[in-house]
């Protein structure tokens, strides 16, 4: 799809990948609708030529309002990037059911919602891009980070079966799994933290601009998976192949992690 003159609504646009990505898609002749909690933050990004919506959105109503605003102002949603997610590091054991469900509300019941209330608009105009920015940790539980892994690869079942209902409309769907990006997700978690041994694999992280970049190129080529780095096809293909062993592989390194080794 060509993303020049396209309606773009970003959600988590107000840092991190989601303000990347409304630099990149703004530069290629987007119109943005971005929408975030933090008001004064969306507004930077803005500069004052995008819809603004300022709110959380693990609640239906903001949801609503986002689409809302950016028809009002533009008459359609081209692109919608479900982008705003968060993280948890605790145990499966031991994490909270209450924040464990705040997480599924953002990271999956937002996402859902949105790509529901934009999908009727895109199917009556043959024409549409929906991409859900997942993880790489949807296709391999990380321990560390395995509840929101499972809320990813929710994530990505979702994004499948919007795919398979939406093609035969002209609609296209993207997942995009992200490695390590360099980002304030891990300070953002809704509770813990990273083992502080996981700075190591820092040397594998990529910026939010390669990461919105690629993101770009995913929507532009009707990418159906977007790796970024691509490298973490590697790391995928091993957990296909020989779950076993990346399972005892995973443990080990926790086990390490939580030793501080
Ligand atoms: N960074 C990584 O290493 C990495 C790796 C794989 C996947 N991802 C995924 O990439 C996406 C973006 O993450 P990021 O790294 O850019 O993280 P980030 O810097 O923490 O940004 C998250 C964005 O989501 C918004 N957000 C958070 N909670 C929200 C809520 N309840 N309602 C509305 N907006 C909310 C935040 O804005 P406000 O605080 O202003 O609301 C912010 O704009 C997430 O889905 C994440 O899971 C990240």
């Amino acid at each position: 799809m060509d993303i020049s003159g396209k309606v773009v609504l970003i959600t988590g646009a107000s840092q991190g990948i989601g303000a990347a990505c409304a630099e990149v898609f703004r530069k290629r002749g987007a119109r943005l609708s971005l929408a975030a909690r933090t008001e004064a933050r969306l507004r930077e990004i803005s500069r004052g030529e995008a819809v603004e919506t300022a709110g959380d959105l693990t609640d239906g109503e903001v949801r609503r309002r986002v689409v809302e605003r950016t028809l009002e102002r533009f008459g359609r949603v081209d692109i919608l990037i479900n982008n705003a997610g968060v993280g948890l590091y605790a145990p499966a054991t031991q994490a909270p059911l209450e924040t464990v469900r705040r997480m599924f509300e953002l990271n999956v019941f937002a996402a859902l919602e949105l790509a529901q209330l934009v999908a009727p608009g895109m199917k009556e105009r043959s024409q549409g891009a929906i991409v859900m920015v997942s993880s790489i940790a949807g296709r391999m539980t990380l321990p560390w980070l395995s509840l929101y892994s499972a809320s990813k690869a929710a994530l990505d079942s979702v994004a499948d079966a919007l795919r398979i209902e939406l093609k035969p409309h002209g609609v296209q769907v993207t997942t995009v799994a992200p490695g390590y990006v360099t980002t304030g997700f891990q300070g953002h978690a809704l509770t813990g933290q990273p083992p502080a041994g996981l700075a190591r694999y820092q040397r594998y992280a990529i910026s939010p601009e390669q990461c919105a970049e690629a993101i770009a190129r995913g929507v532009e080529r009707n990418a159906r998976t977007v790796m970024a780095p691509r490298s973490g096809w590697i790391a995928v293909a091993a957990a296909r192949l020989f779950p076993r062993l990346v399972d005892r592989q995973l443990a080990r390194i926790n086990h390490n992690l939580e030793r501080g080794a």
